[in-house]
Protein backbone atom coordinates (compact mmCIF):
# COMPACT_ATOMS: atom_id res chain seq x y z
CA UNK A 1 0.00 0.00 0.00
CA UNK A 2 1.32 3.61 -1.21
CA UNK A 3 2.48 6.58 2.11
CA UNK A 4 3.22 9.73 1.77
CA UNK A 5 6.77 10.65 2.72
CA UNK A 6 6.11 14.72 3.48
CA UNK A 7 8.93 17.22 4.55
CA UNK A 8 7.32 19.84 6.30
CA UNK A 9 7.92 23.50 7.43
CA UNK A 10 8.06 24.18 3.39
CA UNK A 11 5.88 27.21 2.32
CA UNK A 12 3.80 26.62 -0.17
CA UNK A 13 3.42 28.98 -3.45
CA UNK A 14 1.78 29.00 -6.63
CA UNK A 15 -1.79 28.20 -8.59
CA UNK A 16 -3.86 24.76 -7.92
CA UNK A 17 -6.99 23.83 -10.31
CA UNK A 18 -9.45 22.28 -8.57
CA UNK A 19 -10.96 18.88 -9.51
CA UNK A 20 -15.16 18.60 -9.74
CA UNK A 21 -16.98 17.46 -6.88
CA UNK A 22 -16.52 13.61 -6.11
CA UNK A 23 -19.61 14.18 -4.00
CA UNK A 24 -21.40 15.57 -7.29
CA UNK A 25 -19.93 13.35 -9.46
CA UNK A 26 -21.32 10.05 -7.83
CA UNK A 27 -24.82 10.44 -7.38
CA UNK A 28 -25.09 12.12 -10.86
CA UNK A 29 -23.47 9.04 -12.49
CA UNK A 30 -26.42 7.15 -10.78
CA UNK A 31 -28.76 9.15 -12.13
CA UNK A 32 -27.78 8.03 -15.71
CA UNK A 33 -29.81 4.92 -15.05
CA UNK A 34 -32.68 6.55 -14.88
CA UNK A 35 -32.35 6.76 -18.95
CA UNK A 36 -31.52 4.57 -21.77
CA UNK A 37 -30.24 6.70 -23.66
CA UNK A 38 -26.52 8.11 -23.16
CA UNK A 39 -25.25 10.85 -20.52
CA UNK A 40 -21.98 12.83 -21.30
CA UNK A 41 -20.31 14.23 -18.03
CA UNK A 42 -17.25 16.39 -18.16
CA UNK A 43 -14.93 17.98 -14.96
CA UNK A 44 -15.97 14.00 -13.61
CA UNK A 45 -12.59 13.62 -11.03
CA UNK A 46 -10.51 10.40 -11.46
CA UNK A 47 -10.89 9.17 -8.08
CA UNK A 48 -10.77 5.17 -6.94
CA UNK A 49 -14.54 6.18 -5.95
CA UNK A 50 -15.44 7.21 -9.33
CA UNK A 51 -13.80 4.25 -10.60
CA UNK A 52 -15.56 2.29 -8.20
CA UNK A 53 -19.09 3.88 -9.63
CA UNK A 54 -18.40 3.04 -13.35
CA UNK A 55 -17.47 -0.44 -12.19
CA UNK A 56 -21.03 -0.56 -10.75
CA UNK A 57 -22.42 0.99 -13.92
CA UNK A 58 -21.00 -1.42 -15.88
CA UNK A 59 -22.45 -4.42 -13.57
CA UNK A 60 -25.53 -3.71 -13.87
CA UNK A 61 -25.40 -3.41 -17.50
CA UNK A 62 -24.77 0.04 -18.74
CA UNK A 63 -21.81 0.50 -20.94
CA UNK A 64 -19.20 3.39 -19.48
CA UNK A 65 -16.79 5.32 -20.79
CA UNK A 66 -14.30 7.13 -18.80
CA UNK A 67 -11.39 9.07 -20.88
CA UNK A 68 -9.60 12.44 -19.18
CA UNK A 69 -12.25 13.95 -16.87
CA UNK A 70 -14.86 12.79 -19.08
CA UNK A 71 -17.41 9.80 -18.27
CA UNK A 72 -19.53 8.09 -21.13
CA UNK A 73 -22.96 6.25 -19.65
CA UNK A 74 -25.81 4.57 -21.73
CA UNK A 75 -27.37 2.11 -19.68
CA UNK A 76 -30.14 0.42 -22.15
CA UNK A 77 -31.03 -2.29 -19.87
CA UNK A 78 -30.50 -1.92 -15.81
CA UNK A 79 -30.31 -5.06 -13.63
CA UNK A 80 -32.20 -4.60 -10.76
CA UNK A 81 -29.36 -6.45 -8.26
CA UNK A 82 -26.15 -4.89 -7.37
CA UNK A 83 -22.91 -6.54 -6.57
CA UNK A 84 -22.27 -7.15 -3.12
CA UNK A 85 -18.49 -6.80 -3.34
CA UNK A 86 -18.27 -3.42 -4.70
CA UNK A 87 -21.16 -1.88 -3.00
CA UNK A 88 -19.65 -2.87 0.59
CA UNK A 89 -16.73 -0.94 -0.33
CA UNK A 90 -18.17 2.51 -0.84
CA UNK A 91 -21.36 3.53 1.40
CA UNK A 92 -22.03 6.59 -1.27
CA UNK A 93 -22.86 3.06 -3.77
CA UNK A 94 -26.36 3.83 -1.81
CA UNK A 95 -27.55 6.39 -4.55
CA UNK A 96 -28.05 3.34 -7.34
CA UNK A 97 -31.00 2.49 -4.78
CA UNK A 98 -33.35 5.12 -6.09
CA UNK A 99 -33.33 5.12 -9.92
CA UNK A 100 -32.92 0.99 -10.05
CA UNK A 101 -36.38 1.37 -8.13
CA UNK A 102 -37.55 4.20 -10.56
CA UNK A 103 -36.40 2.21 -13.29
CA UNK A 104 -36.92 -1.53 -12.80
CA UNK A 105 -39.37 -0.91 -9.74
CA UNK A 106 -37.28 -3.43 -8.18
CA UNK A 107 -33.68 -3.18 -6.46
CA UNK A 108 -31.33 -5.48 -4.87
CA UNK A 109 -28.37 -3.76 -3.00
CA UNK A 110 -26.68 -4.45 0.67
CA UNK A 111 -26.67 -2.57 3.46
CA UNK A 112 -23.64 0.14 3.39
CA UNK A 113 -21.12 -1.45 6.57
CA UNK A 114 -20.38 1.30 9.17
CA UNK A 115 -17.15 3.09 8.75
CA UNK A 116 -14.71 5.06 10.94
CA UNK A 117 -16.63 8.29 10.60
CA UNK A 118 -19.80 6.04 12.12
CA UNK A 119 -22.52 4.11 11.53
CA UNK A 120 -23.98 5.05 8.17
CA UNK A 121 -27.61 4.12 8.62
CA UNK A 122 -29.94 4.48 5.45
CA UNK A 123 -33.52 4.73 7.17
CA UNK A 124 -34.24 7.96 6.01
CA UNK A 125 -33.41 6.57 2.38
CA UNK A 126 -35.96 3.35 3.37
CA UNK A 127 -38.89 5.77 4.76
CA UNK A 128 -38.67 7.43 1.51
CA UNK A 129 -39.06 4.90 -0.82
CA UNK A 130 -41.27 3.23 1.51
CA UNK A 131 -43.97 6.89 1.62
CA UNK A 132 -43.40 6.88 -2.58
CA UNK A 133 -44.80 3.08 -2.01
CA UNK A 134 -41.93 0.68 -2.24
CA UNK A 135 -42.32 -2.25 0.43
CA UNK A 136 -39.44 -2.50 1.58
CA UNK A 137 -37.43 -6.24 2.81
CA UNK A 138 -34.43 -5.73 4.60
CA UNK A 139 -32.88 -9.64 5.22
CA UNK A 140 -29.10 -11.08 5.35
CA UNK A 141 -27.56 -7.47 5.05
CA UNK A 142 -29.31 -6.75 2.11
CA UNK A 143 -32.21 -4.04 1.39
CA UNK A 144 -34.93 -5.60 -1.44
CA UNK A 145 -37.22 -3.20 -2.55
CA UNK A 146 -40.38 -3.60 -4.77
CA UNK A 147 -43.36 -1.76 -5.83
CA UNK A 148 -46.59 -1.78 -8.43
CA UNK A 149 -45.60 1.68 -8.89
CA UNK A 150 -44.18 5.16 -7.39
CA UNK A 151 -46.32 7.62 -6.57
CA UNK A 152 -45.31 11.03 -5.46
CA UNK A 153 -46.11 12.10 -2.21
CA UNK A 154 -44.95 14.95 0.78
CA UNK A 155 -41.58 13.29 2.18
CA UNK A 156 -40.29 14.28 5.35
CA UNK A 157 -36.09 13.52 4.95
CA UNK A 158 -34.79 15.13 8.54
CA UNK A 159 -33.12 13.13 10.79
CA UNK A 160 -31.49 13.88 14.66
CA UNK A 161 -28.60 14.94 12.43
CA UNK A 162 -30.54 17.22 10.17
CA UNK A 163 -31.49 15.35 6.49
CA UNK A 164 -29.00 13.65 4.11
CA UNK A 165 -27.24 14.61 1.72
CA UNK A 166 -27.58 11.20 -0.67
CA UNK A 167 -31.05 10.78 0.72
CA UNK A 168 -32.23 13.73 -0.69
CA UNK A 169 -30.84 12.72 -3.77
CA UNK A 170 -32.03 9.09 -3.80
CA UNK A 171 -35.57 10.38 -3.10
CA UNK A 172 -35.36 12.80 -5.95
CA UNK A 173 -34.65 10.35 -8.64
CA UNK A 174 -36.72 8.13 -7.85
CA UNK A 175 -39.35 10.72 -8.07
CA UNK A 176 -38.48 11.90 -11.34
CA UNK A 177 -40.35 9.03 -12.64
CA UNK A 178 -42.95 8.29 -10.14
CA UNK A 179 -46.69 9.20 -10.94
CA UNK A 180 -47.77 13.00 -9.86
CA UNK A 181 -46.20 15.45 -7.78
CA UNK A 182 -43.24 14.61 -4.59
CA UNK A 183 -42.72 17.33 -2.01
CA UNK A 184 -39.47 16.33 -0.20
CA UNK A 185 -39.42 18.50 3.15
CA UNK A 186 -36.31 19.24 4.89
CA UNK A 187 -34.00 18.33 2.01
CA UNK A 188 -30.79 18.57 2.24
CA UNK A 189 -29.54 22.47 0.81
CA UNK A 190 -25.64 20.76 -0.24
CA UNK A 191 -24.67 22.64 -3.33
CA UNK A 192 -24.14 18.79 -4.72
CA UNK A 193 -27.77 18.05 -4.59
CA UNK A 194 -28.18 20.96 -6.40
CA UNK A 195 -25.80 19.84 -8.98
CA UNK A 196 -28.13 16.51 -8.99
CA UNK A 197 -30.92 18.40 -9.59
CA UNK A 198 -29.53 20.43 -12.70
CA UNK A 199 -28.63 17.36 -14.24
CA UNK A 200 -31.91 15.72 -13.73
CA UNK A 201 -33.74 18.54 -14.96
CA UNK A 202 -31.30 18.98 -18.08
CA UNK A 203 -33.04 14.67 -18.85
CA UNK A 204 -36.39 16.30 -19.05
CA UNK A 205 -37.16 16.04 -15.18
CA UNK A 206 -39.18 18.19 -13.23
CA UNK A 207 -38.02 19.72 -10.27
CA UNK A 208 -38.17 23.09 -8.28
CA UNK A 209 -36.87 24.23 -4.93
CA UNK A 210 -33.39 22.35 -5.26
CA UNK A 211 -30.77 24.22 -2.27
CA UNK A 212 -33.43 25.01 -0.49
CA UNK A 213 -35.40 22.97 2.45
CA UNK A 214 -38.33 21.88 0.21
CA UNK A 215 -37.92 20.31 -3.33
CA UNK A 216 -41.01 19.65 -5.27
CA UNK A 217 -40.90 16.99 -7.91
CA UNK A 218 -43.29 16.49 -10.35
CA UNK A 219 -43.15 12.88 -12.27
CA UNK A 220 -42.67 12.50 -15.98
CA UNK A 221 -43.05 9.11 -18.12
CA UNK A 222 -39.22 9.03 -19.24
CA UNK A 223 -36.22 11.13 -18.91
CA UNK A 224 -33.09 11.70 -22.08
CA UNK A 225 -29.68 11.26 -22.23
CA UNK A 226 -28.32 15.05 -21.26
CA UNK A 227 -24.77 16.23 -21.40
CA UNK A 228 -23.72 17.65 -17.71
CA UNK A 229 -20.38 19.85 -16.48
CA UNK A 230 -19.79 18.34 -12.49
CA UNK A 231 -19.53 21.20 -10.01
CA UNK A 232 -15.94 22.39 -8.22
CA UNK A 233 -15.17 20.26 -5.45
CA UNK A 234 -15.19 22.42 -2.42
CA UNK A 235 -13.74 20.08 -0.13
CA UNK A 236 -10.73 19.58 -2.37
CA UNK A 237 -10.44 23.74 -2.48
CA UNK A 238 -11.43 24.15 1.36
CA UNK A 239 -8.39 21.45 1.65
CA UNK A 240 -5.64 23.36 -0.11
CA UNK A 241 -7.23 26.45 1.36
CA UNK A 242 -6.53 25.31 5.01
CA UNK A 243 -3.17 23.44 3.84
CA UNK A 244 -2.00 27.21 3.12
CA UNK A 245 -3.47 28.72 5.71
CA UNK A 246 -1.54 26.20 7.76
CA UNK A 247 1.81 27.00 6.21
CA UNK A 248 1.48 30.65 5.94
CA UNK A 249 1.60 30.54 2.47
CA UNK A 250 0.42 32.44 -0.83
CA UNK A 251 -1.77 29.81 -2.84
CA UNK A 252 -3.93 30.70 -5.87
CA UNK A 253 -6.72 28.64 -6.84
CA UNK A 254 -8.54 28.53 -9.52
CA UNK A 255 -11.94 26.54 -10.74
CA UNK A 256 -13.71 27.35 -7.14
CA UNK A 257 -17.43 28.56 -6.61
CA UNK A 258 -17.12 30.76 -4.10
CA UNK A 259 -21.40 30.67 -3.11
CA UNK A 260 -20.30 26.87 -2.15
CA UNK A 261 -17.58 28.30 0.76
CA UNK A 262 -19.21 31.05 2.54
CA UNK A 263 -18.61 29.43 5.97
CA UNK A 264 -15.35 27.70 5.11
CA UNK A 265 -13.98 31.84 4.21
CA UNK A 266 -15.71 33.12 7.08
CA UNK A 267 -14.32 30.44 9.80
CA UNK A 268 -10.48 31.30 8.00
CA UNK A 269 -11.21 35.02 8.07
CA UNK A 270 -11.76 34.43 11.78
CA UNK A 271 -8.38 32.77 12.15
CA UNK A 272 -7.17 35.83 10.43
CA UNK A 273 -6.27 34.26 7.25
CA UNK A 274 -6.43 36.94 4.41
CA UNK A 275 -8.22 35.46 1.62
CA UNK A 276 -9.22 37.40 -1.85
CA UNK A 277 -11.75 36.27 -4.09
CA UNK A 278 -11.94 37.53 -8.04
CA UNK A 279 -14.56 35.07 -10.15
CA UNK A 280 -13.83 32.18 -9.96
CA UNK A 281 -10.42 32.49 -7.98
CA UNK A 282 -9.05 32.81 -4.62
CA UNK A 283 -5.86 34.09 -3.44
CA UNK A 284 -4.68 33.31 0.39
CA UNK A 285 -1.73 34.66 1.87
CA UNK A 286 -0.07 34.86 5.03
CA UNK A 287 -1.29 37.74 7.13
CA UNK A 288 0.52 37.69 10.53
CA UNK A 289 -0.81 35.55 13.70
CA UNK A 290 -3.59 33.37 12.94
CA UNK A 291 -6.22 33.54 15.75
CA UNK A 292 -7.91 30.39 17.80
CA UNK A 293 -11.61 30.16 17.09
CA UNK A 294 -14.53 27.80 17.41
CA UNK A 295 -16.44 25.75 14.95
CA UNK A 296 -19.26 24.23 14.55
CA UNK A 297 -19.91 21.73 11.74
CA UNK A 298 -23.92 22.14 10.22
CA UNK A 299 -25.87 21.02 7.22
CA UNK A 300 -25.25 23.40 4.34
CA UNK A 301 -25.01 26.15 4.71
CA UNK A 302 -23.02 25.87 7.88
CA UNK A 303 -19.55 24.57 8.06
CA UNK A 304 -18.83 21.37 6.42
CA UNK A 305 -17.93 17.69 8.11
CA UNK A 306 -15.42 17.06 5.53
CA UNK A 307 -13.53 20.47 6.49
CA UNK A 308 -13.70 19.59 10.08
CA UNK A 309 -10.56 17.36 10.22
CA UNK A 310 -8.30 19.81 8.10
CA UNK A 311 -9.32 22.81 10.16
CA UNK A 312 -8.56 20.44 13.30
CA UNK A 313 -5.06 20.29 11.85
CA UNK A 314 -4.40 23.90 11.42
CA UNK A 315 -5.32 24.82 14.80
CA UNK A 316 -3.24 22.73 16.56
CA UNK A 317 -0.21 25.31 15.53
CA UNK A 318 -2.36 28.27 16.32
CA UNK A 319 -1.80 30.01 19.83
CA UNK A 320 -4.45 29.71 22.08
CA UNK A 321 -7.72 27.52 22.68
CA UNK A 322 -9.83 26.39 19.69
CA UNK A 323 -12.66 24.24 19.85
CA UNK A 324 -14.48 22.37 17.16
CA UNK A 325 -17.43 20.58 17.41
CA UNK A 326 -19.18 17.84 15.55
CA UNK A 327 -22.86 17.60 15.08
CA UNK A 328 -22.91 15.64 11.80
CA UNK A 329 -20.50 12.30 12.55
CA UNK A 330 -20.29 12.77 16.31
CA UNK A 331 -17.50 10.16 16.29
CA UNK A 332 -15.38 11.39 12.90
CA UNK A 333 -11.99 11.94 14.95
CA UNK A 334 -10.31 9.57 14.11
CA UNK A 335 -7.24 12.20 12.98
CA UNK A 336 -6.65 13.75 16.74
CA UNK A 337 -4.76 10.23 17.89
CA UNK A 338 -2.38 10.67 14.65
CA UNK A 339 -2.20 14.55 15.39
CA UNK A 340 -1.07 14.05 19.13
CA UNK A 341 1.61 11.37 17.95
CA UNK A 342 2.92 14.44 16.37
CA UNK A 343 2.99 16.76 19.20
CA UNK A 344 -0.73 18.41 19.03
CA UNK A 345 -2.78 19.34 22.72
CA UNK A 346 -6.21 17.66 21.67
CA UNK A 347 -8.46 17.17 24.21
CA UNK A 348 -12.20 15.47 23.76
CA UNK A 349 -15.36 15.75 25.61
CA UNK A 350 -17.78 13.74 23.60
CA UNK A 351 -18.05 15.58 20.40
CA UNK A 352 -15.75 18.10 20.59
CA UNK A 353 -12.09 18.67 20.09
CA UNK A 354 -10.35 21.19 22.58
CA UNK A 355 -7.29 22.15 20.86
CA UNK A 356 -4.34 24.28 23.04
CA UNK A 357 -2.49 25.17 20.14
CA UNK A 358 1.38 23.95 20.15
CA UNK A 359 4.36 25.99 19.31
CA UNK A 360 5.50 23.13 16.85
CA UNK A 361 4.44 19.67 15.32
CA UNK A 362 7.26 16.77 15.28
CA UNK A 363 6.96 14.79 11.94
CA UNK A 364 6.34 11.24 12.57
CA UNK A 365 4.66 7.82 11.00
CA UNK A 366 1.38 8.00 10.74
CA UNK A 367 -1.46 5.84 9.42
CA UNK A 368 -4.58 7.10 7.52
CA UNK A 369 -7.71 6.06 8.66
CA UNK A 370 -10.63 7.68 6.30
CA UNK A 371 -10.43 10.84 3.22
CA UNK A 372 -10.45 13.94 4.95
CA UNK A 373 -8.21 12.60 8.12
CA UNK A 374 -6.11 11.35 5.76
CA UNK A 375 -6.22 14.92 4.23
CA UNK A 376 -5.10 16.41 7.78
CA UNK A 377 -2.31 14.63 8.34
CA UNK A 378 -0.99 15.32 4.57
CA UNK A 379 -1.53 19.26 6.28
CA UNK A 380 -0.38 18.04 9.85
CA UNK A 381 3.13 17.03 7.85
CA UNK A 382 3.42 20.05 5.92
CA UNK A 383 3.40 21.77 9.09
CA UNK A 384 5.15 19.72 11.07
CA UNK A 385 8.99 20.01 11.75
CA UNK A 386 11.16 16.89 10.31
CA UNK A 387 9.81 14.19 8.70
CA UNK A 388 6.22 12.61 8.40
CA UNK A 389 5.05 9.26 6.27
CA UNK A 390 1.08 8.88 5.86
CA UNK A 391 0.61 5.25 5.40
CA UNK A 392 -2.22 3.75 3.45
CA UNK A 393 -2.90 6.91 1.34
CA UNK A 394 -5.44 4.59 -0.82
CA UNK A 395 -7.94 5.98 1.99
CA UNK A 396 -7.63 9.60 0.22
CA UNK A 397 -7.05 8.30 -3.41
CA UNK A 398 -10.57 7.59 -2.81
CA UNK A 399 -11.44 11.80 -2.83
CA UNK A 400 -8.34 13.75 -4.40
CA UNK A 401 -7.36 13.87 -7.77
CA UNK A 402 -3.38 13.36 -7.53
CA UNK A 403 -3.21 15.22 -4.27
CA UNK A 404 0.91 14.87 -4.51
CA UNK A 405 1.56 15.81 -7.88
CA UNK A 406 -1.04 19.11 -7.29
CA UNK A 407 0.90 20.02 -3.64
CA UNK A 408 4.73 19.28 -5.14
CA UNK A 409 3.98 21.60 -8.35
CA UNK A 410 3.32 24.18 -5.58
CA UNK A 411 6.48 23.20 -3.02
CA UNK A 412 5.72 21.12 -1.09
CA UNK A 413 8.18 18.11 -0.41
CA UNK A 414 5.67 15.10 -0.75
CA UNK A 415 6.67 12.35 -2.60
CA UNK A 416 4.53 8.50 -3.10
CA UNK A 417 6.15 5.55 -1.90
CA UNK A 418 5.48 1.72 -0.95
CA UNK A 419 4.31 1.62 2.86
CA UNK A 420 2.70 -1.00 5.41
C1 LIG B 1 -22.63 12.77 2.06
O1 LIG B 1 -22.73 11.52 2.70
C2 LIG B 1 -21.18 12.91 1.64
N1 LIG B 1 -20.80 11.82 0.74
C3 LIG B 1 -20.26 12.88 2.86
O2 LIG B 1 -18.94 13.12 2.42
C4 LIG B 1 -20.67 14.01 3.80
O3 LIG B 1 -19.88 13.96 4.97
C5 LIG B 1 -22.15 13.85 4.17
O4 LIG B 1 -22.96 13.83 2.96
C6 LIG B 1 -22.63 15.01 5.05
O5 LIG B 1 -22.45 16.22 4.38
C7 LIG B 1 -21.22 11.86 -0.54
O6 LIG B 1 -21.91 12.77 -0.96
C8 LIG B 1 -20.76 10.74 -1.43
P1 LIG B 1 -25.77 12.02 5.17
P2 LIG B 1 -24.18 10.93 3.13
O7 LIG B 1 -26.76 10.99 4.77
O8 LIG B 1 -25.22 11.46 2.23
C9 LIG B 1 -27.34 10.42 9.30
C10 LIG B 1 -16.64 12.71 2.21
O9 LIG B 1 -15.75 12.83 3.06
N2 LIG B 1 -28.25 9.60 8.50
O10 LIG B 1 -26.03 13.46 4.80
O11 LIG B 1 -24.02 9.49 3.28
C11 LIG B 1 -25.87 10.03 9.10
O12 LIG B 1 -25.51 8.96 9.96
C12 LIG B 1 -17.96 12.06 2.59
O13 LIG B 1 -16.58 13.14 1.03
C13 LIG B 1 -29.25 8.86 9.15
O14 LIG B 1 -29.35 8.88 10.37
O15 LIG B 1 -24.36 11.60 4.57
C14 LIG B 1 -25.16 11.31 9.47
O16 LIG B 1 -25.04 11.40 10.87
C15 LIG B 1 -17.93 11.50 3.99
N3 LIG B 1 -30.10 8.11 8.40
C16 LIG B 1 -26.10 12.40 8.96
O17 LIG B 1 -27.39 11.78 8.83
C17 LIG B 1 -30.04 8.06 7.03
O18 LIG B 1 -30.87 7.37 6.40
C18 LIG B 1 -25.71 12.99 7.61
O19 LIG B 1 -25.49 11.90 6.74
C19 LIG B 1 -29.03 8.82 6.39
C20 LIG B 1 -28.15 9.59 7.14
Amino acid sequence: MDKFVIEGGVPLNGTIMVSGSKNSALPILAATLLTKEKCILHNVPDLSDVRFMLDILRFLGAAVTFEGNTATVEATTVSSTTPYDLVRKMRASICVLGPILARNLEVKISMPGGCVIGDRPIDIHLRGIQCLGAHVNTEGGDVHATAKELVGTEINMGGKFGSTVLGTGNIMMAATLAKGVTVIEQAACEPEVVDLADFLISMGARIQGAGTRRIEIIGVNELHGAEHNVIPDRIEAGTFLVAAAATRSKLLLKGIEPRHQVSLFHALRDCNVDLVVEGSTVTVQPNGELKSTEIITETFPGFATDMQAQMVAMLTMVSGISVVTEKIFPNRFMHVAELKRMGADIQMDGATAIIRGAKELQGAPTMASDLRASAALVIAGLMAKGTTEVNRVYHIDRGYEHIDEKLKAVGARITRAKGV
